[in-house]
């Protein structure tokens, strides 16, 4: 049976394959994404260790002048899409949004790394990756933690990855809607619209795409500028945990120079994390930057610091605020808690179970000595699929699939835990 999965999850990876690139999905996600790229290369590895490496350096080929790797890279045309290369208006000789998403690509390429089995083809792709990963690492403090706090601000919710996370209910409402005009929304079309954010919140999406595009793009301005400047405790564990990996890396490869800088902004940033902790949700939460104030809202962003190596007590809590979690709903791990307002099992971020989120905080708990958490976890991702095929996320109630269907991503997840399982040889 599992071989059978293996052999899906092989063929959406290739269906999804344009070549250079993978779409998430044809129809809802017509273009490149940057996590969802830097996630399906490590299931991409066990097909085609070459291919795995080209999806990053795609992504990369796409890095701005001041070192940002933007969210969506247009590489051809699709009207299926809103908003699309003319709403953002970049000016980008291949067109880009102008926001970025979640940096993987260091945890990514670290992985691949360790993995293969072509040792020099790996180690000439590798260093040639090593300084552009920086580049957008160091880019973030620059520019997203103009303070030198140790963290970085979102300054657009589709940064996050989490779109319509609860978390950011609050400081979103502080985004205007007047004069956005109108538009017509076409991933509607694509998937239940009961599944996907609401109206309001696409036009504050777009209100924030007119507004940083007002600016030129410009990154030295932008942060300072937005209404919305929220430190995600999940996406600064994602930078951490790749910031780190980057530093073991480098140091392998010989670059010690790297390894020092990327090392430190693991640790500072580490250090920093703790402002977030919250003794009442024994777990991390975000901080509204605009508001000066952390965000009572337990999501999994709060969650997600385990996959950097946040202090072992902390990992200790995590895992038993994941097993609470899994007594209250069937399939974990939902991205918001099931009993606080605002949960909706079904639409995206706000309490939908998530394949990649999964891997994630399974992977960290593993590292951290709590394997019975991630063993539940990794199988209920797996009952998931069972159920629900490889959809882009899941009911963590009766485990209905939800968003849009045949996911690369999803896909990706599947080949990692069959793999780390021993299920598949
Ligand atoms: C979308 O269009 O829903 C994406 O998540 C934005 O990146």
């Amino acid at each position: 049976m599992n071989n059978v999965l293996y052999d899906q999850a092989v063929e959406i990876l290739e269906r999804n394959d344009l070549g250079h690139y993978t779409v998430p999905t044809h129809g809802l996600y017509p273009f490149q994404w940057n996590w969802d790229s830097a996630l399906s290369a490590l299931g991409q590895y066990y097909i085609n260790e070459s291919r795995a490496w080209t999806e990053i350096e795609t992504l990369f080929e796409h890095q701005w002048e001041d070192g940002m790797v933007p969210h969506i890279i247009f590489h051809k045309e699709d009207d299926g899409y809103f908003p699309g290369p003319e709403v953002w208006a970049t000016n980008r000789k291949v067109p880009s949004s102008g926001i970025t998403q979640p940096p993987v690509t260091g945890f990514a390429i670290r992985r691949l790394y360790d993995r293969a089995h072509d040792k020099d083809m790996a180690q000439r792709r590798a260093k040639a990756l090593l300084p552009k990963i920086a580049a957008w690492h160091n880019w973030f403090f620059a520019n997203r933690d103009p303070d030198g706090t140790g963290l970085v601000a979102i300054i657009h919710p589709w940064e996050s990855g989490r779109d319509n996370s609860i978390d950011w209910d609050d400081a979103f409402s502080r985004v205007p809607t007047e004069g956005v005009g109108e538009f017509t929304r076409r991933d509607t079309m694509h998937a239940d619209p009961a599944h996907r954010p609401t109206k309001e919140q696409y036009q504050r999406y777009i209100w924030l795409v007119q507004h940083f595009r007002s600016l030129s793009w410009d990154n030295s301005l932008l942060h300072d500028a937005s209404p919305f400047r929220v430190v995600d405790p999940g996406f600064n564990a994602i930078l951490l945990r790749s910031c780190a990996d980057l530093a073991a890396l480098a140091e392998e490869l010989g670059d010690d120079v790297l390894a020092t800088e990327q090392r430190r902004l693991a640790e500072k940033g580490l250090a920093a994390m703790e402002t977030l902790w919250s003794d009442k949700h024994q777990q991390y939460l975000c901080f509204d930057r605009a508001a000066e104030a952390l965000i009572d809202s337990p999501s999994i962003g709060g969650l997600l610091p385990v996959f950097a190596r946040i202090e072992q007590s902390r990992a200790d809590a995590i895992a038993a605020r994941i097993d609470d979690l899994g007594r209250r709903v069937k399939y974990l791990i939902p991205s918001h808690d099931p009993d606080v307002e605002g949960y909706d099992g079904a639409r995206y971020w706000r309490g939908p179970s998530w394949l990649i989120v999964n891997y994630m905080i399974s992977d960290g708990l593993l590292r951290d000595g709590h394997k019975d958490t991630a063993d539940r976890i990794i199988a209920d991702s797996m009952k998931l699929i069972h159920i629900g095929g490889f959809a882009e996320y899941f009911d963590p109630m009766n485990g209905a699939p939800c968003g849009g269907p045949h996911f690369t991503w999803t896909a990706a997840m599947v080949i990692e835990f069959l793999k780390l399982t021993g299920e598949v040889a």
